[in-house]
């Protein structure tokens, strides 16, 4: 039988409730699913990789079939080392799509044999973004609801704030 593997790419800094709902949704309908950590931001990122991988291995323990790794570079190279046939992506609103929509085709153009897939998070995440939650987290409101509670104390402790 084929099996799937997706791989879920992103910043992930940090992990959102609205990532996990994505995470939980890919998890049910692909066999293997590789949540992958960008390396290098282009901007200095709040947490260094090693702990937004260390975090995201903490929340996605309930799914057997997901598993955190760190990449850099190309991500269809990446993809194509582990032997991925999807890219799975959400969006959240209508403003994602162009962004999406062009990354989606010119990884098409650099890889045709990989597909991207997109799925929806529920709309009580529609409006939850990583940029946020650091921003309301830096400025000392509350990121409950919005990110799992052991992320709120990650926050906390990196921030040296009550969040
Ligand atoms: O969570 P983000 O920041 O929206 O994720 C963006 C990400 C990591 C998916 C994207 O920046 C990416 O794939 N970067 C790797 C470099 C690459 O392959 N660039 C060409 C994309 S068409």
């Amino acid at each position: 039988m084929k099996s799937v593997t997706a791989i879920y790419p992103g910043s992930f800094d940090p992990v959102t409730n609205g990532h996990l709902d994505l995470i939980q949704r890919g998890a049910k309908i692909f066999d293997r699913l590789v949540v992958a950590v960008l390396r290098n931001l282009e901007k200095q990122p709040l947490f260094k990789a090693s702990e937004r991988v260390d975090m995201l291995r903490e929340v996605t323990k309930p799914w057997p079939n997901v598993e955190v790794d760190v990449f850099e570079g190309l991500l269809m190279d990446y993809a194509r080392h582990k032997d991925a046939q999807v890219i799975l992506r959400g969006i959240r609103a209508i403003s994602d799509y162009e962004y999406e929509l062009q990354m989606a085709l010119m990884n098409r153009k650099l890889e045709p044999r990989i597909e991207t897939v997109f799925m929806m998070p529920a709309e009580a995440f529609s409006y939850l973004s990583s940029r946020l939650v650091r921003e309301i987290a830096q400025l000392g409101g509350s990121v409950k609801d919005l990110v799992p509670p052991v992320i709120e104390e990650h926050l906390r402790a990196k921030l040296g704030v009550k969040v």
